[in-house]
Parts: structure tokens; sequence; C-alpha cells
């Protein structure tokens, strides 16, 4: 896999050389309490700070939101890096290089044609910039940005260009620059092929341009404007190996900060409506580029902030995104609220006629997604009674998106009092449809019986501190590894999460490496996060006898587990029987016998 190709040695080099406490500090203020360095957490929203940096481990922890790590995970995490990405940034921070016999020929070809294209790309958007700064074919261009109020800082700030009304600008452009024509041609679609031994033509003529950037600022794909009204309005690059318009929002990359600061991000639907906020003290709004809201543009959205306002043109297809926009939203637990404006405007005509001033009363009035559902719901049916009641159902269906019972439950309450339908009726509305939304898997197949499935409830409560116990002990140096490794793993740590880190740990002991160190390289994000909650939480054993703690943790876990065996072999004996495995059923029929025994 190829974020464990990079060798162990030099990712732990890195790291040691890397202070965890100056990277996170570089991104939030951070104030020493104890052992320990605090901040406002950086992913979710908080007035007081939960989010600890543990220098010594050099790990970080939040106890609000889960999130932890080392300083691989905190910048993969921040700046939406990739692993291999985290680890050569910060190599490039202490002097270290990264070998590229570390990526995977394939990956390597990747890496190397995708900064082709964002170089070809980024020259595309340099050379029509320039002819938009100056010479007497951008005068269109200049003419139409000013009458829009744009002047030639703000024309630099968002690299807005000029294609002009010629056949081959780009194309030689770029070939005299030495780029292939294929990438140019068949990979970013910025020319086409001409007919009949012509050579290729431009995709951009007589436009506006306006480049569109990833995260990390590279231009992934232009967007061109006609100067008049001529159609189509826009024409954008097409989808490319850099470019997947469902998955780049426009000016993420400059808003992505303030989004972080301000607690907030503001998503609108067109490049001006963008520049206009940016442009009018609203750093934190992002486009999408002629695209509906998609499931990977909220999880991208979610990397920054929780809280979201759509912003859109106030008009049907605006209401409708709005309403497509909740539906994929909300059930990535995001809050998202709708702004509303004067009737027809967009956040571009709005702010020319009414200024930033009333634009942020706007914002602040902005409705919970799901208010604004109802309201236009119940505005729009009418009074018959039949309409107001098919109109209350699909209000209940749609409680459903809403992850928190308590919110549901208070819209319930709004829903019965606006429409005098009872509250405990709708509520068995909203259950079902939120039952039907959770649909399970598919039943698998009935599989002949294995002795040892791994088919367990997960743990909580109790065992999950017997099995926290247990690992902070053996990571401690407080117990030793034969205290573990002699006994069934599974059965010790039922849950997967922990089991892993237990088995990774166990791995380090016979190798007798750093256990906390050594897992640091070994375990995936996920696994990481979980680690770093269990070092930073109080730790018991330092109070207690660790001897005599194993022993009581190893009974709840040891007895939890035979009694999950107990429960699960009847069914898995029917089921053997009922493949006619005659071997399998005597087996966990004795199984179940001994079981039995044990319990009397
Ligand atoms: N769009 C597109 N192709 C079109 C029309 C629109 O890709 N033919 C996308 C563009 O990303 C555009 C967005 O949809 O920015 C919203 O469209 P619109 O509101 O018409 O554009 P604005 O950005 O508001 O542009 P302007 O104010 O100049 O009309
Ligand atoms: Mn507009």
């Amino acid at each position: 896999m190829s974020t464990r190709s990079i060798p162990e040695a030099l990712i732990h080099e890195i790291r040691e050389r890397i202070d965890i406490v100056d990277i996170v500090s570089s991104y939030l203020p951070l104030k020493r309490s104890g052992a320990n360095h605090q901040g406002l957490c950086p992913f979710h929203s908080e007035k007081t700070p939960s989010f600890n940096v543990n220098s010594s481990r050099q790990i970080f922890h939040c106890f609000g939101c889960g999130e932890g790590g080392n300083v691989y995970s905190f910048l993969m995490k921040i700046e939406g890096l990739s692993f291999p990405d985290a680890v050569r940034r910060l190599a490039e921070k202490v002097g270290l290089t990264v070998p590229d016999e570390a990526m995977s020929p394939a990956e390597e070809k990747r890496r190397e044609e995708t900064e082709l294209l964002l170089r070809i790309n980024g020259a595309a958007a340099e050379f029509y910039h320039q002819l938009l700064l100056e010479g007497d074919e951008g005068k269109v261009a200049r003419r139409y940005l000013r009458q829009r109020g744009y002047d030639a800082e703000s024309v630099r700030q968002f690299q807005l260009g000029f294609a002009p009304e010629r056949w081959e600008a780009l194309a030689r452009h770029l070939q005299e620059k030495g780029f292939p024509v294929e990438a140019v041609r068949d990979r970013l679609g910025l020319t086409r092929a001409g007919k009949e031994g012509r050579g290729d033509y431009d995709l951009f003529r007589g436009r506006l341009m306006i480049p569109i950037y990833d995260v990390r600022g590279g231009v992934v794909a232009l967007g061109g404007r006609v100067l008049d009204d001529s159609l189509p309005k826009y024409i954008n690059s097409p989808e490319s190996p850099v470019y997947h318009k469902g998955r780049v929002l426009y000016g993420l990359h400059t808003a992505r900060e303030a989004m972080r600061r301000l607690g907030c991000g503001i998503v609108v639907e067109g490049y001006f409506d963008q520049m206009a906020l940016h442009r009018n003290g609203f750093p934190h709004a992002v486009a999408t580029c002629g695209t509906a809201l998609t499931p990977d543009h909220a999880r991208l959205l979610k990397r920054y902030t929780d809280r979201l306002l759509l912003l859109f043109d106030q008009d049907k297809a605006g209401r409708q995104a709005a309403l497509r926009a909740m539906e994929v939203m909300l059930p990535e637990g995001l809050s998202v609220a709708v702004v509303e404006l004067t009737d027809g405007d967009d956040p571009d005509s709005f702010l020319v006629r009414h200024g930033a001033e009333a634009m942020a009363k706007r914002l602040e009035a902005a409705k919970p997604v799901i208010e604004y559902y109802m309201d236009l719901t119940l505005e729009q049916c009418g009074d018959g009674v039949e309409a107001q009641a098919r109109a209350a159902e699909a209000i209940a269906d749609k409680l459903r998106l809403l992850k928190s019972d308590i919110e549901r439950d208070l819209y319930l309450r709004t829903l019965s009092a606006r429409t005098g339908i009872d509250a405990a009726l709708l509520g068995r509305r909203t259950a079902v449809a939120v039952a039907q939304s959770e649909t399970p898997p598919p039943a698998p197949r009935l599989p002949v019986p294995t002795p040892r499935p791994a088919v367990r409830p997960p743990a909580s409560g109790k065992l999950e501190r017997a099995q926290k116990t247990m690992l902070r002990m053996f990571l401690e140096g407080q117990i030793a590894a034969t205290e573990l490794a002699s006994d069934d793993l599974e059965a010790l740590f039922p849950d997967s999460g922990w089991r892993r880190i237990a088995v990774a740990a166990l791995a380090l002991a016979a190798e007798e490496r750093p256990l906390v160190d050594g897992l640091q390289e070994r375990l995936e994000p996920d696994d990481l996060a979980l680690l770093a909650a269990l070092l930073m939480e109080a730790h018991e054993a330092l109070l207690d006898e660790p001897e005599r703690l194993l022993v009581d943790c190893r009974q709840v876990l040891l007895k939890h587990h035979a009694e999950a065996r107990r429960r699960q072999l009847p069914e898995l004996i029917r089921a053997a029987a009922a493949a006619g495995d005659t071997g399998a059923e005597a087996e966990l029929l004795q199984e179940l016998q001994q079981l039995l025994k044990k319990k009397l």
C-alpha cells in the first residue's frame, strides 16, 4: 500500500526532528496547561478548549470531537493531504528528502502527470491573465470588468484573464512553451483537434477567464464567461485527471482558513457571487462550479467547518438547489441554514444593490434548512385538509435527515403546533422514515459455520474500560507482553480497534522496539486517533496495583466473551445441522456443553 511504502525509519526520523507543538501552533494559538498544550479545536467549533497537544508523546487529541493522532495525522486532516504528502511536507521543513522510489511506478507516473497538467493549466491561466492586464485585445474585457466594479487589483486577486477572439492563441502559446499537445488537448481539453490537417484550436475564445484552484492553489480547471448575453454564458474545462467538478469548490483554497476562523462557511452557486462576497469582506465563501452540491463537497467542507450557510439565487432553481443540498449535507452531520435575499437577486446583485451591511444582516437571519423546508412546504400546500396532511407527512419524513433526535423532536413539536396534527402521530411517521433510511446491508448467505466466527456485539462501558486499561498498562510498561500474548486476543479485545493496536504493540514488543513510538508508524489514522485518546486520558493503573487490575480486567473480558459465545452457539449449531456439516455440529455442541459446565 502506498501509505506504507515510505521507509518506516525515515518517517520516524522526520517526526523526531519536528515538534508537533510548533506545527499545531502555526494553525491555532495554544496555551500550556499542565503536561499538555490546549487550544480551540480546529476540527469542530467550540467555545472552551478541549483540543490537547502532548509534547512529550508528540500526539494530539480533542476530547470534544475525538479527533487525534500524531503530527502527520494533524497535517493530513487540517490540510487535506494524503499520508505520503504529509510526510513530504514535513520532510521539506526539516531538510530531509523522501526518495521517490518510495512510490510505485504507477503512482510515480500519476504524480508526474498531475504535476504536468497543473503546470499547463497554470501557464494557461497566466497567459490569459497577462492578456487581460495589458494590450489592446484585452480592452473589451477590462471595460466589462470595470462596469462590474473590478479594478486591476481584483483582477490580480482572482487571477482573472481574457481569452482573445483568436482560434489558436493558447494552442500556440503552450506549444511554444514546450508542453505536449496531447496533454493540452486530450487530457485537459484546453484545445480541440482541427479538421483536415489543421492545427488544434482553442476551447476558450472571446471570454473572460476564471482559474479554478484546488485546496493547495494548483489550477485544476478554467471557467470562461462571455462578455455579452450570448450563450452558453459559461464554458468550463471538461473533467480531467485533475478536475472533478463534484469534488472541487471554487475559492476553497482561500476560504478554508476563514471558514475555520469564523466557524462557518458560505456556499454560493456562481463564480461572480463568490468573488463579490470576498470583495465585500466575506472571505469564507465558496462556489460550486455549475453543479449541484455532492456528498464529496459536503465532506470536503466538513474538514474546515461544520456550519454552512446556503446563499443561493433567489429563484425557483435556487430554492430547489437548497433543498437538494439539504439532502446531501444533513446526513454528513453538518448544520445547514438558508439565507434569503430579495426575490430575483443573487448574492452578487444583492451586494451591488444593498451593500455589505445588508448582506451581513441577511446572513445573521439565516434559517435552519429544515425550518426553511417546512415553511416552503406549508406555504405551498394551501389550506385543504388533505393537502395539509400530505405536507405534514412529507416534512415528518424529511426530519429523518437530522442526526440529533433532540432536534428532530423539537421540529416535530413545531410541526404539530403549526398543523394541529398530534406530535406523537407525526413522530411515528418520522421514526419509520428513519428506520427505512437505515437500510441494513443485504443479509449474507448462510455460510457453513466455521468453529470460531468473530461476530460480537460492540463492547461498551465496562468492557471498553477494561480493554483500555490493559492496553494502557502494557504500553506504559506496567505489565509484560507475556500477560497478553498468552491469551486469545479476540477474547481480551472484543473491539477490533483496540485489538489491532494490541496486535501491533505485541509485534513491536517482540522486536524489542519502543511501543508508543513504533505504533505511530504502524497504525492507520483511525487507530492512531484511538491511541491518542487512550494516552491522553487519565490512567487509573497509576493509582492501583497493575497486577490486581489486570486480573480484574481479564475476568470482565473473558466472562463477557464466554457469555457472548454461549449465546451465539445454538444458532451456529442449528446452521451447521442445516448445512449437513456433522463434524462442525459435534464440535460446536461440545464447546457449548463445556461453556455451560464452566458456568455451573
Ligand atoms: N454555469 C456553468 N455553465 C453555464 C451557466 C452557469 O457552468 N452555462 C455555472 C458557473 O459556475 C456559474 C454558476 O453556474 O458561476 C452560476 O450561474 P450564474 O448564476 O448564471 O452565474 P454567475 O456566476 O452569477 O455569473 P454572472 O453574475 O456573471 O451572471
Ligand atoms: Mn450572477
